[in-house]
């Protein structure tokens, strides 16, 4: 099956999905920019199930590049997927850890059923990865992923990010 590659602009929380990427931080326990978006919209059961998977599986936090679903609160979806993108640390940033949250993502959205998954520009807000790196990885990592999911939705919150986006189109 063939995944089609939408973009969007505007506000993930607005948007309706089987699944909603979170771009998290290890404590789950949430931040700024995607992450607070996402809480404060989706309501406070996200936050107690996120409380209950560092309880039970991710004691030291969920590791960099991975993902875990939870319920997607009052959000139009049934899940919220977190993943966790590395800190960008300058020119030769190693590109696998970004790479492995959209594939991990991916292979959760697949284990949940999901057909539709949006995905914000996971690292390049609070964590500094450039634009047009972070659009280029994720364009060629959801590319080459085998994934029953059929559409992958990037929402871009400007028109910068849309546009360095749809250059990777
Ligand atoms: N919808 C879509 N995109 C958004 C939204 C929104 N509502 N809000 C911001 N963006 P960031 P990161 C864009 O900082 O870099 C949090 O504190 C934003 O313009 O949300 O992975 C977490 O708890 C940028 O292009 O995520 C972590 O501590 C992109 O989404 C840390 O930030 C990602 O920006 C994660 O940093």
């Amino acid at each position: 099956m063939t995944t089609t590659i939408t973009l969007v602009q505007g506000d993930i929380t607005h948007q309706s999905a089987d699944a909603i990427v979170n771009a998290a931080n290890s404590s789950l326990l949430g931040g700024g920019g995607v992450d607070g978006a996402i809480h404060r919209r989706g309501g406070p059961e996200i936050l107690a199930e996120c409380r209950a998977l560092r309880a039970s599986r991710y004691g030291r936090g969920l590791p960099t590049g991975q993902a875990v679903a939870t319920t997607a609160g009052r959000l139009d979806a049934r899940w919220v997927i977190h993943t966790v993108g590395p800190v960008h640390q300058g020119p030769g940033s190693d590109p696998a850890p970004l790479a492995s949250c959209y594939r991990e993502s991916l292979r959760v959205a697949d284990e949940l059923g999901a057909r539709t998954v949006a995905f914000p520009a996971v690292s390049t807000g609070v964590y500094r990865w450039p634009m047009d790196d972070a659009a280029r990885i994720a364009v060629e990592t959801v590319r080459s992923t085998p994934t029953a999911v059929e559409e992958v939705r990037f929402v871009l919150f400007d028109d910068r990010a849309y546009q360095a986006f749809a250059r990777q189109l």
